[in-house]
């Protein structure tokens, strides 16, 4: 029997939860290969591991369990972030990880790095070279794939192709590069760890591995409202996020996923620049941070996320245009904090109630949304609501009117950080 693929993309801004989400199924359910597609270290996925808590940028986030952990062609990929995180699973398991790079996937340089900086002022981005990795890459004539980094006549033959490009561009904007030789000498000792991992074709060993009946699990990156064609412009990333952008990542088509979870916080946070209809003040913030468990800080660049209300607009937006069949709900726990709570149902923009973010980004940050209160279920006892998977009466109604709004199940609940501390409602593989 043929295996199947299920994939976890956010529904929101990023930081939803998504790396807890795919290490609690990668290490709880039966799942023989991970994948990532989209994005590169602009990602901060977190997961806790034996009573300790890890972030990885790059790899899939069960990086300790040995499986196949794949990289997939439209990522960017910092070979020295990427040489870093094979470091750390060595030092922590006596083992090199099990990586697949695809060769078409593009490489970051430090001229990306340079160029973010200079050139993507405003709004708010990663500064890890992101968008000028993706613009060459669009732009055809300048990137650097995996198959050239791998090899070393053609890794030099193309930095010395490149070069003069880079060097136009950064130098018209007020900035430096240094020579092509020192380029490619700084990433020598890098590039000797690459030998053992040689370029991989993703699309076929996903379906060698789903031959031979083994289940694959792909994990976006970013949110869908960070889509650079589907967000919230121009305070987006530069790749697709959504399911339709995770699938080309690793060369499947849209057939060929049988589980699209939505992963959404209970409430939203945003990091970086850009307009948040259900943005809440400090006393918000506070609360959420009261007990460390919100702790609302980038993964990646450790700047604060601003936080808020749950904002179903922007769920039912992610649902309908990614065909999510399930929502895994993230820190519920977080929200034991409020005795009252507030869903946003709607956007009011000059009288009129709108269902999804007006398609007209500029409208975004003017619009009033409409809140329905909702009673708080409390201080608990998480570890002993999860061992029994009883849930408060309080804390169903909010569920309840999430999966009644949306149409889609909320099967699974995650509690608390480790992996440990999930509900799974409905079986989701
Ligand atoms: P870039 O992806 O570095 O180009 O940044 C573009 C925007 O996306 C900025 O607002 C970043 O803060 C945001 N962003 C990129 N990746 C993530 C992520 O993984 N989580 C949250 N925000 C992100
Ligand atoms: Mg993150």
């Amino acid at each position: 029997m043929s295996g199947e693929v299920a994939a976890a993309i956010g529904t929101n801004w990023g930081d939803e939860g998504k790396g807890k989400v795919v290490n609690y199924l990668a290490r709880m359910k039966g799942f023989g290969y991970l994948a990532r597609g989209t994005g590169g270290n602009n990602a901060g996925h977190t997961f806790w591991y034996e009573g300790k808590e890890y972030k990885f940028n790059l790899m899939p986030c069960d990086p300790f369990g040995g499986k196949p952990l794949a990289l997939g062609r439209c990522m960017v990929i910092d070979p020295n972030v990427l040489y870093q995180e094979v470091t750390r699973v060595l030092e922590k398991t006596g083992n090199y990880p099990d990586l697949r790079i695809d060769g078409s996937a593009s490489i970051i340089m430090d001229w990306h790095k340079v160029r973010d900086v200079l050139m993507t002022k405003g709004i708010g981005t990663t500064g890890r070279g992101i968008g000028p990795c993706y613009e060459d890459r669009r732009n055809r004539l300048n990137d650097i794939t995996y198959y050239d980094l791998h090899d070393d006549e053609r890794f030099e033959s193309r930095v010395a192709d490149v070069h003069e490009y880079q060097k136009k561009f950064i130098e018209a904007f007020g900035g430096s590069i240094e020579p092509p030789r020192k380029i490619t000498e700084k990433l020598a000792a890098t590039r000797s760890l690459f030998r053992r991992y040689k370029p991989a074709d993703i699309s076929l060993e996903i379906r060698d591995v789903l031959k031979e009946g083994k289940n694959v699990l792909l994990e976006g990156a970013q949110g869908f409202h960070l889509s650079v064609d589907h967000g919230t412009r121009p305070y987006v990333t530069s790749s697709e996020p959504g399911i339709l952008g995770l699938l080309s990542g690793v060369g499947l088509g849209p057939h060929d996923v049988k589980t699209i979870i939505g992963v959404t916080k209970a409430y939203t946070t945003r990091v970086g620049e850009g307009p948040m209809p259900t943005l809440q003040g400090q006393e918000f913030n506070e609360i959420i941070r009261g007990d460390k468990r919100g702790s609302e800080y980038g993964a990646t660049t450790g700047r604060p996320r601003r936080s808020g209300w749950l904002d179903l607009p922007m769920l039912r937006h992610a649902v309908r245009k990614n065909n999510i069949t399930d929502i895994a709900m993230t820190k519920v726990d977080v929200l034991d904090n409020f005795h009252e709570l507030k869903v946003c149902t709607g956007y009011l923009i000059d009288g009129d109630l709108h269902e999804e973010p007006p398609s007209d980004p500029a409208l975004l940050g003017s619009v009033t949304p409409v809140y329905k209160p909702m009673k708080g279920w409390g201080k608990l006892d998480w570890k002993s609501v999860v061992s029994s998977g009883n849930l408060p009466k309080e804390l169903k109604d909010y569920i309840g009117f999430v999966e009644d709004d949306t149409g889609v199940d909320v099967s699974i609940l995650s509690c608390g950080p480790e992996p440990e501390m999930t509900i799974e409602r409905y079986a989701i593989i």
